[in-house]
């Protein structure tokens, strides 16, 4: 048979085939919240403007309360038929109030109705998504406070380059978040304008109040250009690009994470919690949770690259095409939460291995860069002649497979002869990290004052 809702030129249903390739509701039931809080402004204005009787618009907000609960207890039935929410939840009105049902839809198209519903549960995704990442930092700053002297290798190329204290690294992933955040909060910003109203494309005839559903569903105000209002998802777009940012940031952490519990490295340890054992093999613990963030990455950027393809070359306004941002935005949305949240339980139970940490430093020659800076502070050598000559001084480390600390002062003199005793100073680790005293910098008493600065920005 006929489309109830729209069927009035045909005479024949649509292939079986099309329905399949047509419905949404499989996945556009998540909007159900937001269609009806979008219907019940939207008839509540019609019934302001005089252009539904009271008595319908009564009735049509007492369904939609029904309605609602219906899809809360379970009790409602999804119909492929039907094709999506819009029209699931309008033939149920129309069961449910009659005649009034059919009022509802004066002035507004599902064109503005998805747009409408999307962009809310969007912005909810937004809002949820950053609290969660305030969360992580919160983790994250008590793991730096925790461990702010705690001194381990600084890397470049993956290659120890100088010391630095676990609590500076933990800042840094805050610092990288807190960008995240304020990303989502402009996303959020910049989509807070409602497309209900657009009706169509082209807007309506009737005397509708755009301000007033605007309003009422906590919108800044009407997005000023009907065509715009049903054709772009640049908001879906800007959340999946902050978000495949955050994602790349997760996945980062998470993979020095991999590394940090290997056994070249002991930096920490997860725990029972957020590991997993090997059906096979006793001694392992394997950090399946990072691998999984790590992992999940590519499904994020992946939402996000599916939808930058769907909207390339749609001509205006609307076309079905757009159905297509439904499960990418969604898919990205729950990984996301998931990773944040996952990765915050994960920050919260580990263990930095202080030990393993400050042993790693043994290695790698990593106070070479103070040698280098003590020639030039105190003998006046330039800076590049100072490099070259702790390159020689490293280089007969090397051969004797020593620290710089251990070699013999007499084998430096060599080298350069107005080195002394104060060298070996500036060769400990705790001595370089507490030097590097610049703004943002390591030593632990600046990572303090970035973590009280960061308690007051973030929280
Ligand atoms: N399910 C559709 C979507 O997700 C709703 C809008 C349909 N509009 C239309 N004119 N067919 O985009």
């Amino acid at each position: 048979d006929a489309n109830a809702m729209w069927g009035g030129r045909f005479t024949a249903g649509p292939a079986e085939v099309m329905e399949q390739i047509n419905a949404s509701i499989s996945f556009d039931q998540r909007l159900y919240a937001q269609d009806i809080a979008g219907s019940k402004a939207h008839c509540a204005m019609l019934v302001e403007q005089a252009i539904i009787s009271p008595e319908d618009g009564a009735a049509i907000l007492s369904g939609l309360d029904t309605i609602l609960s219906e899809i809360e207890n379970g009790s409602f039935t999804f119909k492929a038929s039907l094709e999506d929410i819009h029209m699931n939840i309008e033939a149920r009105l129309r069961e449910l109030v009659g005649e009034a049902a059919g009022r509802l839809h004066t002035a507004r198209s599902r064109n503005d109705q998805v747009a409408l519903d999307v962009r809310l549960w969007t912005r909810a995704a937004v809002e949820r998504l950053e609290a969660a990442v305030g969360g992580l930092q919160a983790a994250l700053i008590a793991q730096a406070e925790a461990e702010a002297d705690s001194i381990m290798p600084g890397y470049t190329h993956l290659q120890a380059a100088q010391p630095v204290t676990f609590g500076h690294h933990m800042m840094a992933y805050v610092e990288m978040l807190g960008r995240d955040r304020g990303r989502l909060r402009d996303c959020r910003a910049r989509m807070n304008e409602s497309p209900l109203g657009a009706a169509a494309l082209a807007g309506t005839s009737f005397p509708i109040d755009r301000q007033a559903t605007a309003k009422a569903l906590g919108f800044d105000r009407p997005m000023a250009n009907s065509i715009d209002a049903v054709s772009d998802r640049d908001y879906v777009l800007e959340f999946l690009s902050t978000g495949a940012i955050l994602t790349i940031h997760l996945s980062r952490f998470a993979e020095e994470l991999v590394l940090w519990c290997s056994a070249g490295f002991r930096f920490v340890q997860l725990s029972d919690a957020f590991t997993t054992g090997s059906s096979i093999m006793p001694q392992k613990r394997n950090p399946d949770a990072a691998e999984l963030i790590r992992g999940k990455a590519g499904r994020v950027i992946g939402a996000l690259n599916s939808l930058l393809i769907v909207m390339k070359g749609l001509p205006l306004s609307y076309g079905k095409d757009m159905q297509e941002d439904k499960e990418p935005l969604f898919d990205a949305a729950d990984t996301l939460q998931l990773c944040v949240t996952a990765m915050t339980g994960m920050v919260q139970d580990m263990t930095a291995d202080r030990t393993a940490l400050r042993q790693a430093t043994d290695h790698g020659f990593i106070t070479a860069t103070d040698l280098a800076d003590w020639l030039v502070r105190r003998l006046g050598l330039p800076f590049r002649q100072a490099h070259h000559v702790t390159g020689s001084i490293v280089r007969l480390a090397e051969e004797r497979g020593c620290a710089l600390a251990a070699l013999p002062l007499s084998e430096m003199q060599a080298v350069e002869a107005g080195i002394n005793e104060e060298i070996f100073e500036v060769l400990s680790v705790e001595k370089a990290v507490a030097s590097r005293d610049s703004h943002g910098g390591t030593a632990p008493a600046q990572v303090r004052q970035a973590i009280a600065a960061a308690k007051e920005r973030f929280q």
